[in-house]
């Protein structure tokens, strides 16, 4: 498995397993699954109400916590500097941990906010029940915002990146302040049919003898982006984990780079009614 080492010394399994919209008995069958197939690394959020179930799993395995990767998110109506902390303490409960290894402010919901928040982060990474401190739906104007004020960098950026949606620029402002890239909705979430329809992909998928899912998988590796295909099948799971046997070419990444076409499915990060 690759690693993604943060700028805090701490790294990231760069494949991990995504729950969002997995109920409590789906999650936990999918988290047995993705241990069992060698995953290391679960993303998971309050707002997915699954945390209790996702901790369950993982506490029923037989690997150490500390060998796995477990990201959880702060959901928008607990953003303040004293419900941010009440709110981790939750997650922690229902995860049944000590710790996680990254916290993810969810959504951007004002700059002044923000900080507070942030604020709140930077205390419970000292006090170590975060090992990282990471955000999630931030541009570039919202990053540097914190960069200017805050004490401890974020280590990375979870944002909506897929075919469709490369978030090359973002990546690039991201890598100069040594954040690091996470792609959520990989697969193009709901829209994954449009992906799997894909002609260029399904011939680059053909030449490697994989399919088109471990195709866009391997796309983010090699751009060393952080990625988190969810599914609650064991197949898919299994299907979305055998992805290290192989190299893009030159040739195919460029292929795949024209299938951008700035087209967002999830709401733009200014604008945000939740
Ligand atoms: N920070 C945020 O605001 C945010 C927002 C959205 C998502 N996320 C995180 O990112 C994760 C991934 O995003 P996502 O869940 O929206 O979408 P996704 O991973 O792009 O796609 C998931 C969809 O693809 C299907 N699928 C998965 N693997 C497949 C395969 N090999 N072949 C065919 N179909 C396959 C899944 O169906 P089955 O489950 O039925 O297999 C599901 O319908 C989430 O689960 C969550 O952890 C974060």
């Amino acid at each position: 498995m690759k690693l993604v080492k943060f700028n805090n010394d701490t790294e990231i399994p760069i494949v991990g397993l995504g729950t969002w919209k997995s109920s409590d008995e789906e999650a936990y069958n999918a988290v047995k699954y993705a241990l069992d197939a060698g995953y290391r690394h679960i993303d998971t959020a309050a707002a997915y109400g699954n945390e209790e179930a996702v901790g369950r799993a993982i506490k029923e395995s037989s690997i150490d916590r500390d060998e796995i990767f477990i990201t959880t998110k702060l959901w928008n109506t607990d953003q303040g500097y004293d419900s941010t902390l009440k709110a981790c303490q939750k997650s922690l409960d229902k995860l049944g941990v000590e710790y996680v290894d990254l916290y993810l402010i969810h959504w951007f919901k004002g700059y002044e906010q923000n900080l507070d928040t942030y604020k709140a982060l930077e205390k419970l990474y000292k006090d170590g029940k975060i090992k990282a401190i990471g955000v999630s739906n931030h541009n570039v104007h919202h990053i540097q915002h914190l960069l200017d004020n805050v004490e401890i960098k974020p280590v990375i950026n979870q944002v909506e990146t897929h075919i469709q949606l490369q978030n090359h620029f973002l990546q690039d402002y991201c890598e100069k302040n040594d954040i690091r890239l996470e792609a959520y909705a990989p697969l193009m979430s709901w829209k994954i049919k449009e992906m799997l329809e894909n002609e260029t992909l399904q011939e680059i998928a053909e030449k490697y003898n994989k399919t088109v899912p471990q195709i866009a998988i391997r796309w983010f590796i090699e751009r060393g982006i952080v990625v988190i295909p969810k599914s609650v099948h064991k197949n898919r799971i299994e299907e979305n984990f055998d992805v290290f046997d192989f190299e893009l070419t030159t040739k195919d990444m460029k292929a795949i780079r024209e299938l951008n076409k700035g087209n967002k499915l999830f709401p733009e990060f200014d604008n945000v009614d939740y």
